[in-house]
């Protein structure tokens, strides 16, 4: 396995839409080895996901990593809460840089695992949102678009500075509280 090298905001894969990929794809030894190295990545780099665009690969292929490792393969998104939460978040692709982002606070996620297996989530609150930030990128959508008001916006030491109230542990998409 190996780290890849993170495309950063600007670069045009990340607003590209990933391609789904067959089940014959996914069983070959360039996906599986993909899927590997995301893995790697998204550690090396202290992310709790990561998504095929954002390592140059223009896939419906995603990795997240909270309570357990999940591999996600051509998605589809249903809202079952439309009801808005927000949650600072930070990407990989843009460092250095949090915004509080409203999404819907339960989805359903239908996707296939990493043998090509169907499974179906229903992740609710900090989960459903690390899930929909990982599912944009695979539209091409990066998370600023989603910020509602700029004025929360912040750099990472601005952000700990201002914005966390002492005593707690927010977490962010794709950047661990410990960055
Ligand atoms: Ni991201």
């Amino acid at each position: 396995m190996a780290i890849r090298k993170v495309a950063r905001l600007g670069h045009p894969v990340l607003r590209k839409k990933g391609r789904d990929l067959s089940a014959e794809e996914l069983q070959s030894p360039e996906i599986q080895r993909l899927i590997g190295d995301m893995v790697e990545t998204m550690h090396e780099y202290g992310g709790i996901g990561l998504a095929a665009p954002q390592v140059h690969e223009s896939l419906q292929l995603a990795v997240i990593e909270l309570e357990s490792l999940l591999v996600v393969v051509n998605p589809r998104i249903t809202v079952l809460d439309a009801t808005e939460q927000s949650f600072w978040e930070g990407c990989l692709s843009i460092p250095e840089i949090r915004g509080l982002v409203p999404r819907p606070r339960k989805i359903r996620v239908d996707y296939l695992d990493q043998t090509g297996n169907p499974q179906s989530i229903e992740p609710e609150g900090f989960l459903a949102t690390v899930f929909q930030h990982e599912l944009d990128h695979l539209q091409g959508v990066l998370f600023l678009d989603r910020v509602k008001d700029t004025t929360q916006l912040a750099f990472t030491e601005e952000y700990q500075r201002y914005w966390v109230r002492p005593g707690t542990d927010q977490t962010a998409p794709e950047e661990s509280p410990r960055e």
